[in-house]
């Protein structure tokens, strides 16, 4: 997607890495390149998250000591890098977004050692502080503070009660949706929106399934984001109110109806999903045509739901859309 179809999209926020970006090409040119919104074109909103996350799910071989995070480098000469909240602060400042993510210890909600969960909490906080210290652009770019303590409620009290206590625009629960049951995980979203002031933005950091996103809203969650809408169109998945489908299957051969009639995208009012499916393995453009529809899919999700909590009609609108999505079986 280029940014000058995704501003015609009206898609008003993009999220970027840190750890990608401070790799290549680097904070020197980012800088030199006036920020990341000049230099790749986009004058809408960015957020970049720390980097620590992505280093420590994409690459197994992170070490994380209370410096910050060690890893191996992706470069050309796969030296040990250090990650720590000063450097991280220092490239996102160099990257220029709109909303800037601290580092954080981030333990798997898979990982049962609560000791190992405590320290990441306390850890998360100083890392926390030592970011707020380190920032240089606070007037335009907003650090947000990360609730860590997967399942543990009482960790997440603490962590969220001491977050709270700076002075911030905005938070988000982190260690979630990384294989724990949608009920704990439900519980824990919950929990953090109770604790977290009303009066500030929400983010629940990696969140993007449909059902997540209603319920997630539901419990009083602002902003999401997840690599799936993308991801998942790259796989030939084309995201609808009532589930998904995958144009591979050969059910979609002689289909000669839009993806979505309900959709307004360019995909929706120009293809078809016989089209779709005769290029889906074949054409890289077929990515790029149900990328557009699962991002124009998410926005309408996401601006349906503004709508009906404004109109005060938003319990209609969770009850029908859990009814289509999960339809009674007779
Ligand atoms: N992306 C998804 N979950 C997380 C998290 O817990 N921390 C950070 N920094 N990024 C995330
Ligand atoms: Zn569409």
């Amino acid at each position: 997607m280029l940014p000058e179809q995704l501003k015609a999209m009206n898609l008003q926020i993009m999220l970027a890495n840190t750890y990608h970006l401070g790799t290549r090409p680097g904070p020197k040119v980012l800088k030199k390149a006036g920020g990341l919104h000049k230099f790749m074109n986009w004058d809408g909103n960015l957020l970049t998250d720390s980097g620590g996350f992505q280093m420590v799910s994409l690459l197994k071989l992170a070490e994380i000591t209370e410096e910050g995070v060690k890893f191996q480098s992706l470069n050309e000469h796969k030296n040990e890098v250090m990650l720590t909240p000063e450097h991280s602060i220092e490239i996102q400042n160099a990257i220029g977004a709109d909303i800037i993510m601290q580092l954080d210890d981030v333990v798997s909600t898979t990982v049962p050692d609560k000791a190992r969960i405590e320290e990441s909490v306390h850890r998360t906080t100083r890392w926390l502080d030592r970011c707020l210290q380190a920032h240089q652009n606070p007037d335009i770019q907003s650090i947000f503070p990360i609730v860590q303590g997967t399942l543990f409620e009482d960790l997440r009290r603490i962590s969220a009660s001491e977050h709270i206590k700076r002075d911030v625009n905005g938070f988000a629960i982190g260690g979630l949706s990384g294989g724990e049951s949608k009920d704990d995980f439900w519980k824990i979203v919950n929990l953090c929106t109770d604790l977290l002031p009303k009066n500030k933005p929400v983010y629940l950091m990696g969140v993007g399934f449909a059902v997540d996103l209603v319920i997630c809203s539901a419990l009083g969650v602002d902003m999401f984001d997840c690599v799936f809408p993308t991801r998942t169109a790259r796989f030939g998945c084309a995201l609808l109110m009532n589930g998904q489908i995958n144009l591979r299957k050969k059910q979609y051969a002689l289909d000669f109806n839009p993806i979505d009639s309900d959709c307004t995208c360019s995909t929706c009012k120009n293809y078809t999903r016989a089209y779709l499916h005769g290029i889906v393995t074949e054409l890289p453009v077929a990515c790029h045509l149900l990328t557009e529809h699962n991002l124009a899919f998410q926005l309408r999700l996401m601006k349906t739901i503004r709508e009906n909590i404004l109109n005060g009609t938003f319990k209609e609108f969770v009850k029908k859309f859990m009814e289509d999505l999960y339809p009674k079986k007779d």
